[in-house]
């Protein structure tokens, strides 16, 4: 019997911030309404592709497992904002890293990095692969119009990678769950891809589209009776949870959940504050994060569970190894970056306020 095991971890973020008070210098908005609305203070904005993300933090996941890219069977990067749709991204970190194998993308939008996860275990234990490197990576950055304060508020930019290898050790990814609510498509979208008007440059319309609420109670249904679906097929009780990790997309959102499952919310995993939410990187970069602040330890039982468009949902139950270190440590960095955050976003600034202006 072959068990999958996360043994390679690392994540990779863009240098610029932008904070709650740098958006308010040129939209209706304010730090305490961010803050206590979302638990938000900051997030990063690329000044990178998204695959260079995905391959700064795969050179370390790769590291911190101690395997070169050249001994992996298969690549998962999970992003709903690609450098190329055609061809996928993951063939670039592939091209990066110098693996030889196979490698694809998949969209699930932020539950994009859990959908790979279980995958890879479930390819994993059947005994196809042995070592499985799966990616969050996005750019959302690219798809928000800053004239709408109720979405340009909410995502950052972000990459973070685990390595998933076979293993004799019981453990590892104990069980998964994903689902999606299609009647949920148009409460959380992007009109981006073949439906748009190619040769009318004025209806371009890509940015991100939000029914904040109706998502909001959405995700707690969604990820509340995966959570449940996944611990009732592994046999494994609530209170045996030790660790929480949720997608960050709203800490209030982190709050109800945990609150209605009966979780104590101490073991819950919150970083949004300083990252935003970046989507299908969200759990990849908290898993590097609680293994930096030693919040996850050896032998515990962890729950993660996102949502996302779709409205997908995952939910996965996996118990950490004994390892909750690097095996090595790489150098891997994005370049240098010369603007400031908000020099960064003014061209797309500039561009949709003079359109929304000009809508009047
Ligand atoms: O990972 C998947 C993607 N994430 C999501 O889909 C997010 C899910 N939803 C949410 O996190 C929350 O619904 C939001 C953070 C988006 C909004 O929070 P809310 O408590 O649901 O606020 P609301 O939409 O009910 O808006 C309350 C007020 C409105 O003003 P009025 O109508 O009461 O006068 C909004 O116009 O807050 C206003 N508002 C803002 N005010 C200051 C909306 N955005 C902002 C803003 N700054 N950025």
């Amino acid at each position: 019997m072959q068990y999958a095991h996360i043994t390679g971890w690392g994540k990779s973020v863009p240098p610029a911030t932008l904070t709650n008070d740098d958006l308010a210098t040129f939209m209706e908005t304010t730090d305490e309404w961010i803050k206590t609305r979302t638990g938000i203070s900051k997030r990063n904005i690329s000044h990178v592709n998204t695959s260079e993300m995905a391959s700064v933090a795969a050179k370390h996941a790769l590291a911190a497992a101690g395997i070169d890219g050249s001994e992996l069977d298969l690549i998962i990067l999970a992003t709903a904002s690609p450098d190329t749709l055609i061809p996928n991204i993951a063939s670039t970190v592939q091209a990066n890293i110098g693996a030889t194998c196979g490698a694809f993308d998949i969209n699930a939008a932020c539950s994009g990095f859990l959908y790979g996860v279980g995958l890879a275990s479930s390819m994993i234990k059947s005994g196809q692969s042995k070592k499985i490197l799966i990616i969050g990576a996005e750019r959302l950055s690219f798809y928000l119009d800053w004239s709408r304060r109720e979405t340009a508020v909410l995502f950052g930019d972000g990459a973070g990678a685990v390595v998933l290898e076979a293993s004799d050790q019981p453990g590892g990814v104990l069980g998964y769950e994903l689902n999606n609510d299609p009647e949920g498509r148009d409460i959380l979208k992007s009109n981006f891809g073949t439906q748009m008007d190619r040769f009318d440059n004025d209806s371009l319309d890509f940015y991100i589209h939000i029914n904040g609420q109706d998502v909001f109670k959405r995700a707690i249904h969604g990820m509340g009776s995966l959570s449940n679906k996944v611990l009732d097929n592994c046999g494994i009780s609530i209170d045996d949870v030790d660790f929480v990790i949720p997608h960050q997309a709203n800490e209030r959102i982190i709050d109800t959940l945990v609150s209605r499952m009966k979780i104590p919310k101490e073991k819950a995993f919150v970083n949004i504050a300083d990252y935003g939410n970046t989507s299908a990187a969200t759990i990849p970069i908290a898993i590097c994060d609680a293994l930096s602040q030693g919040r996850i330890e050896a032998n515990q039982t962890i729950l993660s569970c996102a949502f996302g468009a779709g409205l997908t949902s995952a939910a996965l139950l996996l118990k950490w190894g004994e390892r909750t270190t690097p095996i090595n440590t790489s150098d891997a960095a994005l370049p240098p970056c010369d603007k400031t955050a908000l020099e960064l976003i003014k061209p797309a600034v500039d561009y949709f306020f003079n359109k929304a202006k000009n809508a009047e």
